[in-house]
């Protein structure tokens, strides 16, 4: 993805697993003409280059090296989607695999790689006109951008729609498994001490759980026209 250079401010959009950061900050952003950039991607990026290499995700300091030395760039796909070229290949598909799902905290809180992705969020925020999603944009990657927004759901509604995302495609899994790994990776993301997850004091918190998608993101879309 090129800094195009722009001064119109990047959006901050920050919040849980399965809280829709994603698909809603890619609408708001489709609806206002920003590009997006969902930064799980660079972390799910770096377990998956992690996994490959055969380098033991829960040791930092192997992760860390396997970190400075890949190559990597985030680029804008087809469909408003991001894709993620890892050593010249392009591995987005992979990124949602079970196995980069359970061990992507674990490279998440590596300090290392935080270091290596932060630098890189902020090149792409410096040409404004970008919604970035994550856990820690608003308070760490671009804690001066105006509008910082956190959204949130209970945990419960949050693993409902991951399971009926899996039996849409025609995964069997059990809610109540959905539901562990799910608790489980926000106290890993929130307790760590590298950057966790936590609204900015300034933030705009939008609870989900009684929204549709529509409403969110119609919601966010008043909110980005004080700052356009
Ligand atoms: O949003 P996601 O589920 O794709 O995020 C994958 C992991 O990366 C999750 O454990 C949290 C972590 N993450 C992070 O620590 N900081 C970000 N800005 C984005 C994601």
């Amino acid at each position: 993805m090129s800094n195009t250079g722009s001064t119109r401010p990047p959006i901050a959009i920050d919040g849980p697993a399965v809280s829709g950061k994603s698909s809603v900050g890619r609408s708001l952003a489709s609806h206002i003409g920003y590009r997006f950039l969902d930064t799980g991607l660079m972390y799910r990026a770096a377990t998956w280059n992690a996994i490959k290499n055969g380098v033991d995700v829960n040791d930092p300091a192997a992760v860390a090296q396997a970190s400075e030395s890949m190559d990597f760039s985030v680029s804008d796909g087809k469909t408003g989607d991001n894709q993620i070229v890892v050593n010249g290949e392009d591995v987005t598909k992979h990124l949602h695999a079970p196995m980069v799902d359970d061990s992507v905290s674990s490279v998440a809180s590596v300090g290392r790689v935080r270091e290596i992705m932060v630098a890189e969020q902020r090149r792409l925020a410096s040409g404004g006109a970008i919604v970035m999603v994550g856990r820690d944009i608003g308070t760490v990657v671009i804690p001066k951008a105006p509008l910082k927004i956190y959204l949130t759901a209970t945990v419960r509604t949050r693993a409902n729609r991951r399971h009926r995302e899996f039996i849409a495609e025609g995964t069997e899994i059990e809610f109540e498994d959905i539901l562990r790994s799910m608790e489980q990776r926000d106290l890993i993301d929130s307790s760590r001490e590298n950057s966790p997850l936590r609204p900015a004091d300034d933030a705009r918190v939008v609870d989900t759980d009684e929204l549709s998608f529509e409403e969110v993101v119609n919601h966010l879309v008043e909110l980005a026209k004080d700052v356009l």
